[in-house]
């Protein structure tokens, strides 16, 4: 790790061909003396000539190499850290608040990855700089959380001083969401390792005859999700097929009892959703699940860890007028009293489904034709 920035290279590869590179120098000052590490490869060549143009160094190296253009070099005698899992310092800066669990682009020198706060530690109060706990963040708030990226990024800590410890959340990959700073990497991250196992999904699933499927429903709370989902199960039943329904409310008994129903508590809800069916779906398993599924960014987030063709997001869709008449549980009435408080479709929101695989309209037809409409598109 470089120890202080006055000592430290870092740059960017802007191209290469052969042993001709252009770099991009982010801190510091490459020298003919120096050999060139090039971060995420581990390769390693000695420098031969050095010249700048238009802001930028040209350098011919020892030997032809292979490596990504984008890819961080280094001085090899100043190897930079590189893991998927860092702690932070972050300035939020978006109007909608920062979710715990929620897929965030994160920018750093140029790299792109997929970041989530899997633990946030505490707030800073700006006057005061006390810690304060803290459940999600707004708009001018600065947090110390734990992030988890999609893949490893090479970085500085920020007691460097150098620019590869300073990073950018977005939206996507355009609108800024806030600004951070790594603090450091965080052990586990390298003494987790993925263990390959020799049974996979393909054999598990060939042993049912079956292909495992993920079935997203997704609707107001009353729209008909878990009396169709139902009915979809026994049908799978009949059928021979080895199927499993995680419901709203049962998981909110067990998994997900410490859950309640702030944006936060939902965001995680359906994350642990998203990441228990992924592994029945590696057990071969054709999944069901029933939940409000308020948030388009976490259906999106769900939809993510599967694989092409095996989520199937079905939208119970029911106007919230019908849905309220219905109220089986009595719910929709303790809204209107004011004894229920974050209530999708009152104060808490529901992003309608844009490109659902199926859209079923429970106010047209009944349970029992949506179910085979679901079942209808898994034999197609
Ligand atoms: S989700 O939004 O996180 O996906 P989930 O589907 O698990 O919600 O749970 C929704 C069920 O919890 C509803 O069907 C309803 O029975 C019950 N519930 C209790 N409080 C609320 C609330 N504030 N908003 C929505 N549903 C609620």
């Amino acid at each position: 790790m470089a120890k202080d920035k006055s000592s430290a290279f870092r740059a960017r590869l802007l191209s290469v061909a052969g042993n001709s590179l252009t770099l991009e120098v982010l801190d510091g000052k490459v020298s003919s003396a120096d050999e060139l590490l090039f971060c995420s490869s581990s390769q390693t060549r000695k420098v031969l000539s050095l010249r700048e143009y238009d802001g930028h160094i040209l350098a011919e190296v020892s030997s032809a190499v292979e490596v990504q253009i984008g890819e961080i070099v280094a001085g090899a005698t100043q190897r930079p850290e590189c893991v998927d899992q860092i702690e932070a310092e972050i300035l939020w800066l978006s109007a909608q608040d920062m979710l715990p669990g929620r897929s965030y682009s994160l920018v750093c020198a140029g790299q792109l990855v997929d970041a989530t706060v899997t633990k946030l530690k505490y707030k800073v109060e700006e006057a005061s700089a006390k810690h304060i706990a803290a459940n999600s963040i707004a708009h001018g708030e600065t947090f110390i959380g734990n992030l988890s990226l999609s893949r490893k990024i090479v970085f500085d800590p920020i007691s460097t001083g150098l620019k590869t410890s300073q990073f950018e959340l977005r939206n996507g990959d355009t609108e800024v969401l806030a600004k951070g700073e790594i603090r450091h990497s965080l052990r586990r991250a390298s003494n987790v390792y993925w263990q390959t196992l020799a049974i996979d999904k393909a054999a598990r699933s060939k042993l049912k005859h079956q292909t495992p499927k993920m079935i997203w429903l997704t609707g107001l709370s009353a729209s008909g999700k878990s009396t169709i989902a139902n009915i979809v199960e026994k049908k799978l039943l009949v059928m021979g097929r080895h199927a499993y329904l995680l419901d709203g409310d049962n998981v909110r008994h067990g998994l997900n009892k410490d859950l309640g129903f702030t944006a936060a508590d939902r965001v995680e809800n359906i994350r642990r959703i998203a990441e228990t069916s992924k592994l029945m779906l590696d057990a071969g398993l054709i999944v069901i699940t029933s939940f409000i599924s308020p948030f388009r960014d976490e259906r999106r987030m769900a939809r993510s860890l599967f694989e092409e063709g095996e989520f199937i997001e079905v939208h119970i869709d029911a106007s919230l007028a019908v849905c309220e008449e219905r109220d089986p549980k009595g719910l929709y009435k303790k809204v209107r009293q004011g004894a229920l408080s974050n209530f999708t479709g009152f104060d808490s929101p529901y992003d309608i489904p844009e490109n659902p695989e199926i859209k079923i309209d429970t106010e047209a037809i009944c349970a029992e034709d949506a179910a085979a409409r679901i079942i209808d598109y898994l034999k197609e």
